[in-house]
């Protein structure tokens, strides 16, 4: 069966092309302009001083470790209800994931149980703003006081998303030491493929920026409007430490800086969608909604995930809709439990709430465009089929 109706969907308007193809009838493809408005926009949104874009969120989240010195004999505190790159990036910089447990209505760590499982090697926490809905970032600020150890944000899933009491209120990726965001086209804005590292410190800045371009001196490399012409002279094949490819091109970043420029505009269409959502799936037995309204949280809507009712078959549910076209997602399988994971030392702690929330959540279509009649559909399958006998 076709897919009529998608997970997810990017939202590409005549000025992304624009702005894309305006770099296309230039002959500078990386490191150029486009990339300094991109992170000067995405640093000014955030209030911070630097951000550094890169290849992808995966990227961003390893390079993030790297700045903060995390390797061997290091322990990183984490989600198992999270994206798997989370896990993967820790072992790559030879640390040891710890998963923690959390909470059971905003899905995020719970801070309680990472201050339990804080040790002398604990040396980061790594906090995933889960579907767009933020976590207690004055919890967690005040554990990595107590304890030294650093914040990386991974706000991959939540950029526009803001945390704290009124009018003092902060955007996710404002906080930690570090914040990651990630720009494949599921999120809320896209490049494509692309991410972004922000932080304050400037030497953690200069690093990344190195890091992301194969060890190269930033000092030494010539940037914006100005750095085809003066590549060659300057230190494009000196460098200072080994690095990686993880740049992001222009025509991404082009992209990027487009779509930043109208998160606004997109945040109230996602809104409105799980608003839509909220009315038309009200009243199912046993169907739990996402949350809507926190205390102190400002939700940016990544996926519309609902807790389907206890007993009902995912599996079935899931073939139902695709019979009907319509694409469903699991969000998230426990990194835990992946079979990558199995025998892992890491993946020996039972995470109780994470295990019993888990098999029930089914990610529905979610898009800015979604029209009201997709989303009848969709809830109207729903419906069918969590009512089908068991
Ligand atoms: C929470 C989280 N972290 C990290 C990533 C990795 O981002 P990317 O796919 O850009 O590497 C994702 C992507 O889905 C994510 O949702």
């Amino acid at each position: 069966m076709t897919v009529r109706i998608p997970l997810a969907a990017p939202d590409i308007t005549k000025a992304e092309i624009d702005a894309a193809t305006a770099v296309l009838r230039t002959s500078q493809l990386s490191l150029g302009p486009e990339l300094e408005a991109f992170e000067a926009a995405l640093a000014k949104y955030h209030g911070v001083d630097h951000a550094v874009a890169v290849s992808s969120g995966t990227a961003g989240l390893h390079l993030a470790l790297l700045v903060l010195g995390v390797g061997e004999g290091d322990e990183v505190i984490l989600p198992s209800f999270a994206f798997i790159a989370v896990a993967n990036v820790v072992l790559q910089v030879r640390a040891t994931p710890v998963f923690v447990d959390i909470e059971p209505v905003t899905l995020n760590l719970d801070p309680a149980l990472v201050e339990q499982a804080i040790t002398p090697q604990t040396r980061a926490i790594l906090v995933v703003h889960t579907f767009g809905v933020p976590a207690d970032m004055d919890a967690f600020a005040e554990i990595a006081r107590r304890h030294r150890v650093r914040i990386i944000e991974d706000a991959c899933e939540a950029l526009g998303a803001q945390f704290g009491d009124s009018p003092s209120t902060r955007r996710a990726g404002s906080f930690g030491d570090l914040a990651v965001f990630g720009f494949y086209p599921n999120k809320q804005i896209t490049t494509g493929e692309g991410g972004a590292v922000l932080c304050r410190n400037p030497a953690h800045a200069r690093r990344l920026r190195s890091l992301r371009n194969q060890g190269r001196n930033p000092d030494r490399m010539c940037m914006g409007a100005d750095a085809r012409g003066c590549r060659e002279a300057s230190g494009w094949l000196e460098h200072i430490e080994p690095g990686y490819n993880y740049r992001l091109a222009e025509l991404a970043c082009a992209l990027g800086r487009v779509q930043l420029s109208r998160l606004e505009r997109i945040l109230a269409l996602r809104d409105a969608v799980a608003g839509r959502y909220d009315a038309l799936l009200a009243n199912v037995p046993g169907l739990e909604p996402p949350p809507r309204e926190l205390p102190r949280r400002v939700i940016s809507w990544f996926v519309y995930a609902v807790r389907l009712p206890i007993g009902s078959s995912r599996e079935r549910v899931q073939s139902e809709l695709a019979l009907q076209g319509i694409a469903t997602g699991c969000y998230f399988s426990p990194i835990h439990l992946q079979p990558a994971w199995r025998g892992h030392a890491s993946a020996a702690r039972p995470l109780p709430v994470t295990q019993a929330v888990a098999p029930r959540m089914l990610a529905l279509p979610f898009f800015n465009r979604m029209t009201a009649n997709q989303q009848q559909e969709v809830a109207d399958a729903l419906k069918q089929a969590v009512s089908l006998p068991r």
